[in-house]
């Protein structure tokens, strides 16, 4: 068995992740929000529609911000049709997944589920089909206090008190062609400034996110970030970033090493920022919005799985069933994300039930947690602290990865070590836990970790997912088939760490840190 070295410092610290890092999404897109979080009629309902089932997962997912309510969607959305009166809300078509929807559920009442599940809501503003006025005055409804005809309307349709929503995205993948118009980045850029600079002037409390562009392998790829940075560089606070790995090559050892795809792109990302703030002398950071992140293949490709004949409401589709790989691969963000907490400040799973999801439900039925929901909880749970800058000594390999969107077919090649390692420390005299990926298909890792800390160190809990069949997944019936089960081996000495890691597993090892 080898032996991976990692050399830690609680005095060298990357960032302190912020807590909007651990956020997920919703949009209006199949059954994530009628059959999923909302479904009036299902025996767990509350007298709002709101499933009390899926909150209670959600609430042990611990998701911190909640993206809505779209993606795709917002492109073409009217947020005047899901206010008012549910009776006379109208049902339209929805160009994005070409369904009817029936707007029996919109801003209001994702604000009062935000508050029934304890996150923080994080609207986006339609820049597709509709422009900065629909968006200052979508702004000026939800959180001016009163005295205004769109305030007075809030006010007359329930709720009194402003919503106070301060995180707000500038549309959503605008340089995708799949967008309900799309748009240049020259085009985008202007659109988005002044959107930007009209929403401040409404509530300059908001916070600001500029669309990045759709994903690393977009022909549009960093001219984009560039150009739309040059035309809202003062306007925006963030830049948005998307990124869904995939294992179309059926590889597993490719799609372990996306990890590291994942780091260039956010080194890319900031660094193109950074660009624009140089070329004006400025300090500022634009920080980044990793705000749709996931494994995404199966169900992504062939028609059939993305959209259903007839313009149905709220159709299964995009329903991806995770696999003990995928859950791997989603450890592998997790700790590239906690690794660039210093840049990275907001960041959403997509999705959060039934599309891409971690959570599944039956409309009508029952609810269980994906192979993915493991990681997430514990990233999010365990990843609020400082994170620290682990020296690691771990042997590595080279693969292939292939990813297909955009116009040509890209394979990226890619060097990852066999482990991949995040260390967070809550607070001095706290908990410090180690989240770490084997990404060695067919060996176990011996790892040496040794911690320069205060105080001695004590282990609280450790905690490894992982199955002899990577395609291993949870199902109605088998909801537990996999999940976390106790890390026995792990050994500490004074301020050394050290424990057997399986061949392809996700590990989470929990220390305490004596006061000095
Ligand atoms: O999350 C599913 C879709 O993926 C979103 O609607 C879109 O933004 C992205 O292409």
């Amino acid at each position: 068995m080898r032996t991976v070295h990692v050399r830690l410092d609680a005095t060298a610290v990357i960032g302190t992740t912020d807590r909007r890092l651990f956020g997920t999404f919703v949009e209006h897109l199949g059954r994530c929000v009628y059959g999923g979080i909302f479904e009036p009629g299902h025996p767990s309902a509350d007298g709002r529609g709101f499933r009390r089932d899926v909150l209670a997962l959600v609430r042990e997912l611990t998701p911190t911000v909640v993206r809505y309510p779209g993606g795709n969607f917002v492109s073409g959305y009217n947020w005047e049709d899901g206010v008012g009166p549910v009776e006379t809300r109208p049902r339209r078509l929805d160009l994005a997944w070409l369904s009817t929807e029936t707007n029996l559920f919109g801003t209001n009442e994702f604000i009062d589920w935000c508050h029934a599940a304890d996150v923080e809501p994080m609207l986006a503003v339609n820049l597709g089909t509709r422009d900065g006025d629909a968006a200052r005055q979508m702004l000026e409804y939800c959180n001016h206090p009163a005295g205004t005809t769109l305030s007075e309307q809030r006010r007359a349709h329930g709720w009194d008190a402003p919503h106070g929503v301060r995180l707000w995205c500038l549309g959503n993948e605008m340089d995708g062609p799949w967008q309900m118009q799309a748009k240049t980045a020259e085009e985008y850029g202007r659109i988005a400034a002044e959107t930007a600079k009209m929403m401040k002037w409404v509530d300059p409390h908001v916070e600001l996110v500029a669309c990045g562009s759709s994903g690393p392998n977009m022909p549009t790829f960093g001219a984009w970030e560039q150009t739309v940075l040059e035309h809202c560089f003062e306007h925006v606070e963030y830049i948005s970033m998307h990124l869904y790995v995939n294992d179309y090559a059926n590889d597993a050892a490719a799609l372990l090493a996306t990890g590291v795809l994942m780091d260039g792109f956010i080194e890319q990302v900031a660094a193109t920022a950074d660009g624009v703030a140089a070329r004006r002398r400025s300090a500022k950071r634009i920080m980044l919005s990793f705000d749709e992140w996931n494994v995404w293949y199966r169900t992504r490709r062939r028609q059939e799985d993305r959209v259903k004949p007839g313009w149905p409401v709220a159709p299964d589709i995009i329903e991806e069933h995770y696999t003990m790989q995928d859950a791997l691969a989603f450890g592998g963000m997790c700790i590239s994300l906690l690794n660039h907490a210093d840049r990275v400040k907001v960041a959403c799973l997509a999705q959060l039930v039934n599309v891409i999801a971690p959570i599944m439900t039956e409309t009508g039925g029952a609810v269980w947690r994906q192979t993915i929901f493991h990681p997430f909880a514990q990233f999010s749970r365990f990843g609020r602290g400082s994170v620290l800058r682990a020296d690691i000594d771990s042997p590595d390999y080279t693969t292939r990865y292939y990813d297909p969107r955009g116009a040509a077919e890209l394979w990226f090649p890619l060097t990852a070590p066999y482990l991949s390692l995040a260390a967070v420390h809550d607070k001095p005299g706290g908990t410090l836990t180690l989240f770490a990926l084997n990404r060695h298909l067919t060996e176990a890792l011996s790892l040496d970790a040794v911690i320069r800390t205060p105080g001695a160190l004590t282990v609280i809990e450790a905690w490894q997912l992982c199955d002899a069949d990577l395609h291993a997944a949870n199902t109605k019936d088998h909801p537990d088939r996999v999940k976390p089960a106790a890390l026995e081996s792990v050994r500490v000495v004074r301020e050394q760490v050290q424990a057997t890691l399986a061949p392809a597993s996700w590990n989470v090892v929990r220390l305490r840190v004596a006061a000095a």
